[in-house]
């Protein structure tokens, strides 16, 4: 069967993409990265928390605090990030065959009321590459603008097993997450949503 596709101004969103099963795994696959690089709310370069919690797995984790945004080594404790886990790896080689292998899963939870505003991500060096995101618990209201800052935008409610490539054109489009439905899915035992996101850093 094929698999539901849609063009959201260039970014491509498999609503289906992963099965129950499957995410339950990655889930599962979550927890043991947070156990290893426990989540932490970043500060922006102005002092103000975001509202999503980060941490990060592979070579490379993405870290915001006064210093501004960038890449790291070490979670904030110091210690390495966890390696990616080969389920999350096996996304990547579904939707994003024959690219260069990813450097970051970074991992973002949206407890209630969390959402996360319009930005690019431009702080990898190889914009060939495209980045993947996963869906995973409650529902988010996915928002896709422009290159440039500002103009119209469209979005779309991306459900539990939902997979978004950023690549092509589009990979540096605006994007951002502004709100979820808490309590739409039972995936996560305390609810809000979890997203990964697929990078390839240098
Ligand atoms: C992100 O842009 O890093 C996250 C996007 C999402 O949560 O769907
Ligand atoms: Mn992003």
């Amino acid at each position: 069967m094929d698999l539901e596709r849609h063009d959201l101004r260039g970014v491509s969103i498999f609503p289906g993409a992963l099965d129950t099963p499957v995410q339950e795994r990655l889930v599962e696959r979550v927890r043991e990265i947070a156990r290893a690089a426990p989540m932490f709310h970043p500060e922006t370069r102005w002092g103000k928390q975001m509202s999503v919690k980060m941490t990060s797995a592979g070579e490379f984790g993405w870290i915001s605090d006064r210093r501004g945004y960038r890449y790291e080594r070490r979670h904030p404790s110091g210690v390495a990030w966890p390696r990616i886990p080969d389920e999350v790896l096996a996304v990547w080689d579904r939707f994003a065959p024959a690219m260069r292998a990813p450097e970051c899963c970074l991992v973002n939870y949206y407890a209630e009321g969390a959402r996360m505003g319009l930005h690019q991500d431009r702080d990898e060096a190889d914009f060939s590459q495209p980045v993947v995101s996963v869906s995973l618990g409650d529902e988010g209201l996915f928002r896709v603008g422009n290159l440039e800052k500002g103009g119209k935008t469209e979005s779309v409610w991306l459900k539990s097993g939902a997979v978004a490539v950023i690549g092509g054109e589009a990979r540096l489009v605006h994007h951002g997450v502004d709100r979820i439905r808490f309590g739409s899915s039972r995936l996560l035992k305390d609810g809000g949503r979890i997203n990964l996101t697929l990078r390839v850093v240098t």
